[in-house]
């Protein structure tokens, strides 16, 4: 079953490649929207186009490759020109929550990494607020219910994200907690408490990160911009 919010989805992915140039160097975003993406842009690197691009998770990895996108790493080159990136909440500052993958310290370096970002998602994803759903926050598995209570401390409920009744463990071997806060007023506040905790790697807020979203609904397109 192909749902209104599936099309929203492979509307954005697709037309986020309308941006992509010859020559450029590409961050490669995360989940099932920049899949959408990933193979129209493989279509593209077929007839000839140009790009290099540099994956931010194993999955993307792998599906680059199998598409025939060409990988670079950061041991190469150190600036992007152009991220392409998922996001599980939007708000309309463009501030966003990201995580839901299990991919957000590697989409943060890529998305920091990169001259512009541009954000592919289904209309669902805008919100009026931040922490609907919770913040994903990846911290070192060694002592991780000590970070645990701090955050809760803070006033969220911690959920160890698990798969298959293990910890899940991201690409970069650490855990996720899932902090369900009340609606995050100031993201860019709480991330920097979060930040400064001993133990937590990477927050899952993408504060003043992204320059410009496409949300797909159903065939339609809407732009957010800065
Ligand atoms: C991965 O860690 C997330 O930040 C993804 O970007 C996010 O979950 C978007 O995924 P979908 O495009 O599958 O909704």
């Amino acid at each position: 079953l192909i749902t209104a919010n599936d099309r929203g989805k492979k509307a954005a992915g697709e037309n986020a490649v309308n941006y992509i140039e010859d020559g450029m160097t590409l961050g490669l975003g995360s989940g099932s929207t920049v899949y959408w993406a990933l193979k129209k842009l493989s279509e593209q690197v077929k007839q000839g186009l140009n790009v290099k691009g540099i994956p931010s998770s194993k999955r993307t990895e792998s599906w680059a490759k199998n598409l025939g996108i060409p990988l670079t790493t950061f041991h190469e080159i150190q600036e992007l020109d152009l991220a392409i990136d998922g996001a599980d909440e939007i708000d309309a500052n463009l501030h966003l929550l990201k995580g839901g993958g299990g991919s957000l310290v590697r989409e943060k370096i890529v998305n920091t990494a990169s001259k512009r970002v541009i954000i592919i998602a289904d209309q669902s994803k805008r919100v009026a607020q931040l922490g609907n759903r919770p913040l994903p926050v990846e911290v070192l598995p060694f002592g991780w219910e000590v970070t645990a209570k701090r955050i809760s401390h803070l006033g969220a409920h911690i959920t160890l994200r698990d798969k298959e009744n293990q910890p899940f463990i991201s690409d970069n071997g650490n855990y996720i907690l899932d902090c369900q806060f009340p609606l995050i007023t100031d993201p860019a506040e709480l991330h920097n408490t979060l930040i400064q905790l001993v133990g937590v790697v990477e927050t899952g807020l993408f504060v003043e990160l992204a320059d410009r979203v496409i949300l797909g609904q159903d065939d339609e397109l809407h732009y957010l911009e800065k």
